[in-house]
């Protein structure tokens, strides 16, 4: 039987089930409209199915292990390494891999004792071949796509998931369409999409506009969609949760802290540690929380105003563009991660995803401004009681800090933030912000001139 069969794709709206051949282009369910999840009826891990290919927890703990000896690319990738619960690929030794995931879990010391909890960690995704955590979903929907010898792919994005499928799809040989927004996608990613030798067409609209004009594409011409409204994606995208497990001896930590943008991310981390629980791999589920910018943050508005029941898109503006997103995809699927693990959704100004930013970058671990909307939610979801000091915390930092140096260098010379937003600071982060920033100086190449910098800086 090939592995293909293993898998079903399921409607999270009416529950139809198919096995993927004859999806529609958008993936879209044709009865119902909504999005579809991949499960693997022989692990029975909702009562349904007949259990016989259940894995076997221990087994895969040690076979696990062994592969991080072995120097195959396989065994190498952070995604592959755990194939048994990827079981969707006819032949996943040809998987397309750049030897993703495997990425660190950082402890954030001063960034914790700065929230008052005592064990705050960045699971830093940043770290990934392409900078960001869309690696680790692309190497298993990209490897799809070529198994159904689709020779286009294509997505809308923000500047991630274009950045990583033009690499991957390069290493594969395979044609590239991106749509991005012109002019509000960060250089390091534009950078990297043509660079990668993708078709790269910036249009003069959002990104939800780009996904519009995308979704008639793909009915049109024989391209592969690759956005996460393709549910392979999020089986790569599940397998962080499986590496914090990993790294933390098999422990689930309290509250993973995840970014909110198109919301497929938060879900996919919860089919990872939903799927790892019931198979016996772990014995809880963290609680799961997103953040969202205040100013692209239809999901924090759909949780307050009507429980999750519905989502009204909003117009997005966001300094954050990687979550510069109005009417995200996937909203549904995260709107059950949080409800299903007590999690929190929080939003945050500009000027305090500016401040967590920098505060991260003190670390010497640094992220992209969207990644930092978790450390400046956590500040709120700790102020407000919701995460107590005594918490094992994970945040997700989803992007590296090249992807957006100028956002970085804006901060640092006082020119990110308008006069009005630094106005409506607090005088505590005001204080904050000033000695973080850290504008580079110019100075005639004299001894002197360096040796009075440096007297300040040790004074100040
Ligand atoms: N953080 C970064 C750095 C991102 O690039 C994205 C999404 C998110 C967080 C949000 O993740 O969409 O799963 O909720 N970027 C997409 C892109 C939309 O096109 O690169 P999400």
């Amino acid at each position: 039987m090939t592995t293909t069969r293993l898998h079903q794709l399921r409607c999270i709206g009416c529950g139809a089930v198919t096995s993927g051949e004859g999806m529609s282009a958008g993936f879209r369910c044709l009865q119902c409209g909504e999005l579809f999840e991949v499960i693997y009826p022989g692990w029975a891990l909702e009562g349904a199915g007949d259990g016989t290919q259940r894995p076997n927890a221990a087994g895969l703990r040690a076979l696990w292990a062994e592969r991080r000896l072995s120097t195959a690319m396989l065994d190498q990738s952070g995604v592959w390494r755990f194939r048994e619960l990827l079981p969707f690929l006819d032949a996943p030794e040809h998987a397309v891999t750049l030897r993703e995931g495997n990425t660190p879990l950082y402890a954030m010391p001063r960034c914790a004792r700065r929230l008052g909890v005592e064990h705050l960690f960045a699971k830093h995704q940043g770290m990934n071949p392409t900078g960001s955590f869309k690696d680790t979903g692309m190497t298993a929907a990209l490897s799809v796509a070529r198994e159904k010898n689709y020779p286009w792919v294509a997505c809308a994005s923000t500047g991630n998931t274009s950045a990583a499928m033009a690499a991957y799809a390069a290493r594969a040989g395979m044609r590239v369409l991106v749509l991005i927004p012109d002019g509000k996608v960060a250089w390091g990613k534009l950078a990297q999409s043509v660079d990668y030798g993708a078709v790269t067409c910036q249009l003069q609209t959002d990104f939800d506009g780009c996904v519009r004009v995308l979704a008639q594409i793909v009915e049109q011409a024989p391209v592969y969609l690759l956005n996460s409204v393709n549910p392979y994606r999020l089986e790569g995208q599940k397998t962080p949760a499986i590496e914090i497990a990993e790294q933390m001896g098999w422990q689930v930590p309290d509250h993973i802290v995840a970014p909110g943008g198109n919301l497929a991310n938060a879900a996919a981390l919860y089919k990872g540690f939903f799927e790892m629980k019931a198979l016996g791999l772990t014995d809880r589920l963290p609680r799961i929380s997103v953040i969202q910018a205040d100013g692209a943050n239809p999901l924090y508005t759909s949780l307050r105003q009507h429980k999750g029941e519905r989502l009204e898109p909003v117009q997005a503006q966001t300094r954050a563009t990687a979550i510069r997103i109005g009417n995200p995809a996937s909203w549904r699927k995260t709107v059950r991660a949080i409800q299903e693990t007590g999690g929190f959704c929080e939003q945050v100004s500009e000027q305090e995803i500016a401040l967590a930013k920098a505060e991260i970058g003190a670390e010497g671990i640094g992220c992209e401004p969207a990644s930092a909307v978790t450390f400046a939610g956590l500040k709120k979801l700790c102020a407000a009681g919701k995460v107590h000091p005594q918490e094992t915390v994970v945040m997700i930092l989803t992007g590296h800090t090249l992807k957006d140096p100028e956002y970085t260098i804006d901060f640092h010379r006082g020119t990110l933030l308008t006069e009005e937003e630094n106005a409506a600071m607090q005088p505590g982060e005001r204080a904050a912000l000033r000695t973080l920033a850290r504008a580079p100086i110019r100075l005639e190449p004299k001894v002197e001139a360096v040796l009075a910098q440096l007297e300040m800086a040790v004074r100040a």
